[in-house]
């Protein structure tokens, strides 16, 4: 490509070396630090996958034990913190915009830290947001987070007041997991080029949730479910999918900007799903839920020969976190809840071996007009 190529969307652009993640996008393969998606996702807690993120390696008995005390004791959240949820909550501000407000607060407090320092603490601060943010939704007060718990454990604990099962822990952290880091996404390329910046890791998480939140990154597996819904209303899910595609619309939870095949998240959480209802003894929606993908995928198949749209992450996303309890609202929070710990590792390996990013745009307006003075335009 010459200097003077114009690439919209940076398809196809290599602008980082990374060890985080690797995607193969024509065959479905999804590495996360070393290991293949699925295996880690059933095996690992969020913070032995957090650890092997910032060291390339999964800690011992000992460090395990360390870091989950290091991001459990960082989970309060200050009183300007509460009061900025409960004004998001009571002007019924949607969830993202609540995380990214109390995101920006999330350094309050800290003194001046070192980047890692900063990037546990964001970690450890996004459930206790969120869970801050739905109780006050909800007319209820906020619960304090609880050191003994698990990441997952206490999110789901903050959220209800009821600490949970472990089916639905098991179900949030294989969630947690699939999701944490997948390449140079949108949100995650946001969040390198804020620290490219010398900015710092709370700036980059904080515009990173910004950049999660669009329907086109983030923001689908609420109108996933809402699909859902709507095809078990409909009755007849060929003749939903059918009256979608002629008027234009799209699918949500299908095609990907890499993935040519299914993706291979879609698979891990279709699994997880299927355990959780199984164990829940209600599999007539999973059931249902299965059959309406390969509806859909036949249909796309037929609507853009050729361009190949499979299942993406959101869909089954919508199906697991529905099952074990988290409302609509805070799909895209629990994406940006998990996220962060990927986030976070590609800001600390920018900084490690950092270049600005600045890329190049081409200018197609004028050159060389001449000023008119206000009173004369
Ligand atoms: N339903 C119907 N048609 C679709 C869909 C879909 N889900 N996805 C793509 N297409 C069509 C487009 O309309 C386009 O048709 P055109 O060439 O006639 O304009 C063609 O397929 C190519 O689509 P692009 O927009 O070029 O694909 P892109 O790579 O930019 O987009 C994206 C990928 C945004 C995910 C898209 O597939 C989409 O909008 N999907 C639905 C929303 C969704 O599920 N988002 C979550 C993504 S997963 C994630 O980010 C974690």
């Amino acid at each position: 490509m010459s200097d003077g190529d114009l690439n919209r969307g940076l398809e196809g652009i290599r602008v980082a070396e990374t060890r985080l993640s690797d995607i193969d996008g024509e065959a479905g393969e999804l590495t996360i630090g070393g290991y293949p998606v699925g295996e880690l996702a059933r095996n690992a807690t969020y913070e032995e996958s957090v650890f092997l993120l910032y060291n390339d390696r999964l800690p011992s008995a000992d460090e395990l034990d360390e870091f989950r005390t290091a991001l459990a004791e960082h989970r309060e959240i200050g009183d300007e913190a509460r009061a900025v949820l409960r004004r998001a909550a009571e002007e019924e501000k949607p969830a993202m915009d609540a995380l990214r407000m109390g995101a920006a607060a999330a350094n309050l407090g800290t003194g001046a830290e070192d980047p890692e320092a900063d990037a546990r603490r964001v970690i450890a601060v996004f459930p206790t947001i969120v869970a801050t943010y739905w109780r006050y939704r909800e007319g209820d007060d906020p619960v304090e987070p609880r050191a003994d718990l698990r990441h997952a454990a206490n999110y789901l604990y903050m959220l209800t007041g009821e600490e949970p099962d472990e089916a639905a822990v098991r179900g949030v952290e294989t969630y947690l997991n699939t999701v944490i880091d997948h390449g140079l996404n949108a949100s995650t390329f946001t969040a390198r080029t804020v620290v490219s910046t010398e900015s710092d890791v709370v700036s980059a998480a904080t515009a990173a949730v910004g950049t999660l939140k669009g329907p086109l990154h983030g923001g689908a597996p609420g109108p996933v479910l809402d699909m859902l819904n709507a095809v078990h209303e409909h009755g007849d899910p060929e003749g939903y999918v059918r009256e979608k595609l002629e008027a234009g619309e799209r699918l949500m939870g299908f095609g990907h900007r890499v993935y040519r095949v299914r993706d291979p998240r879609a698979a891990v959480l279709s699994d997880a799903a299927s355990e959780f209802y199984d164990e829940a003894g209600d599999t007539d929606f999973f059931e249902s839920i299965e059959a309406f993908e390969e509806v859909a995928v036949d249909a796309l198949a037929e609507h853009k020969p050729g361009r190949d749209l499979d299942t993406n992450v959101e869909f089954y996303t919508a199906a697991l976190l529905d099952g074990v309890g988290v409302p609509k609202e805070l799909f895209t929070t629990c994406f940006a809840i998990s996220r962060v710990g990927g986030w976070t590792a590609h800001a600390l390996e920018q900084l490690d071996d950092n270049r600005l990013i600045r890329p190049l745009s081409s200018y197609v307006g004028d050159h060389d007009r001449s000023w008119t003075p206000v009173d004369e335009r």
